[in-house]
């Protein structure tokens, strides 16, 4: 097994570059399925929930060359099977989007369930029930979704929440359904619309993605191009407050500075200094860090997936500090670990107060989840002492060799091998995330 070993106090300085989006990469390679010649996906980020969709591509019988550091070609002419096991499923929780993507194409998908998952209740209703709007019929049996439609026709989809991963599988699933589906309450992060520009790219119809009406007038083919994943706004906004936590001073690249906008803005408020360019950002602090409150909404407000990061920042601040989850029911599961290393926080239900102490200091810990390992991460680089953060599986499920950047940086921090006590299985994958 694997654990990051974390000397604290290190200032970050210098520059880092910003992988390719994951929650937009693990949605744009299954619907490349949908396409009848060959695509190529660049700035792809070497993450293990992409390493899974690409094996699922494979097992499904596509033919998958890596054409660049970060590139990939994918030929889905020659996929003949249309299911992704539980064996894969059970790894990542995205697998949900070859479901959209088989059906959209094939009219037919057997997908297993993602199994157990630390973020608390995460059902996927809406995205049944906009299949089935389109047309399909489904069966749910020992955890598989067994799904069919003998022909998928537009309709009009009402979701009862705003959900990323309904909207764009109600997306993938439309795109090439007879006549026009008109999706209401629609997500509009950042990843929907790269998914939207990408099946454009190929020729699809679809209009309105960014706002909560997505308009989507089916055609019959979809032809393969050559696409560029979207910078990933969490990993920059990650990076944020590691620099702002070490009160360090660096250049961000490789970035959409509006897709950060509500990051920028709450950093802004806790004191940080953050000067943006096209495509890049400096951050840094010279003032004290102070309190502020959070409240995680759907984007274009403050993401739940920087909650825990940020939370970690607010330690270090002054004053007492209220954090609001409004998207997960167990988001709050890293706190046990950051009291481990000092932090004064307490959690009721859905709302966290934060009494700022200004100072961690080293412990070992686990990463509960990817965001509770990136916060533990960034508790570790600002403590003082040593902090050894174990379960870092996790944390590479969503982040680009984040120990490699972070040294670049400046950080004392180390991947080491130690002894599995227990289940050394967990390290693929157990409980899907992400
Ligand atoms: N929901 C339902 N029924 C559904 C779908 C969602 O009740 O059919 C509820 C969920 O339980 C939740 C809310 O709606 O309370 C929002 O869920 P959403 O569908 O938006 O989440 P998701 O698509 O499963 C994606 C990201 C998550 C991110 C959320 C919210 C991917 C692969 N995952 O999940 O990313 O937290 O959107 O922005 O895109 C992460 O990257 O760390 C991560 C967890």
């Amino acid at each position: 097994m694997e654990k990051f070993v974390v000397k604290g106090g290190h200032r970050l300085t210098g520059e880092v570059v910003i992988s390719g989006a994951k929650n937009a990469a693990v949605a744009i390679l299954p619907a490349v399925i949908l396409a009848d010649t060959p695509c190529v996906i660049e700035n792809v980020p070497s993450i293990s929930d992409v390493t899974i969709s690409l094996r699922i591509l494979e097992e499904m019988g596509a033919v998958v060359t890596q054409v660049g550091k970060d590139a990939y070609r994918i030929d889905p002419t020659t996929i003949d099977k249309f299911c992704v096991p539980y064996e894969t499923a059970r790894k990542m929780r995205a697998s949900y989007y070859f479901l959209g993507a088989l059906l959209g194409k094939f009219h037919k998908a057997r997908v297993s369930m993602p199994g157990g998952c630390p973020l608390g209740d995460r059902p996927i209703d809406q995205h049944l029930k906009a299949f089935t709007i389109l047309g399909a019929n489904y069966v749910i049996d020992k955890g598989v979704i067994d799904i069919k439609a003998d022909k998928l026709t537009g309709g009009q989809i009402f979701f009862d929440m705003v959900t990323v991963g309904a909207t764009m599988n109600a997306m993938l699933a439309a795109v090439k359904a007879e006549g026009l589906t008109v999706i209401e309450n629609a997500a509009k992060e950042p990843h929907i619309v790269d998914l939207a520009n990408f099946l454009n790219s190929m020729g699809a119809n679809i209009m309105g993605a960014g706002t909560d009406v997505i308009k989507i007038r089916g055609v019959e083919h979809l032809i393969g191009t050559t696409y560029s994943v979207i910078p990933d706004q969490i990993e920059a906004g990650t990076f944020m407050v590691a620099i702002a936590a070490t009160k360090g001073d660096a250049i961000i690249k490789n970035i959409i500075p509006k897709h950060l906008e509500s990051i920028t803005k709450k950093l802004e408020k806790i004191g940080v200094s953050i000067e943006q360019y096209d495509d890049s950002m400096r951050v840094w602090v010279e003032n004290p860090l102070v309190k502020t409150n959070v409240k995680t909404a759907p984007h274009p407000g403050f993401p739940t997936d920087m909650q825990s990061q940020i939370a970690t920042l607010l330690t270090l601040a002054q004053g007492t500090s209220i954090i609001t989850e409004n998207i997960w029911d167990q988001r709050f599961a890293y706190v046990d670990e950051l009291r481990r290393m000092g932090a004064d926080i307490t959690v009721n239900g859905k709302v966290a107060l934060i009494e700022g102490t200004g100072k961690l200091v080293g412990a070992p810990v686990k990463a509960c989840d990817l965001r509770a390992g990136a916060a533990l991460i960034i508790a570790g680089l600002a403590a003082t002492g040593v902090t050894e953060i174990e379960d870092i599986h996790h944390i590479e499920r969503g982040y680009d060799c984040m120990e490699g950047k972070l040294r670049a940086l400046g950080a004392d921090i180390e991947k080491v091998e130690f002894p599995d006590k227990e289940d050394s299985k967990k390290k693929d994958g157990d409980g899907a995330e992400g």
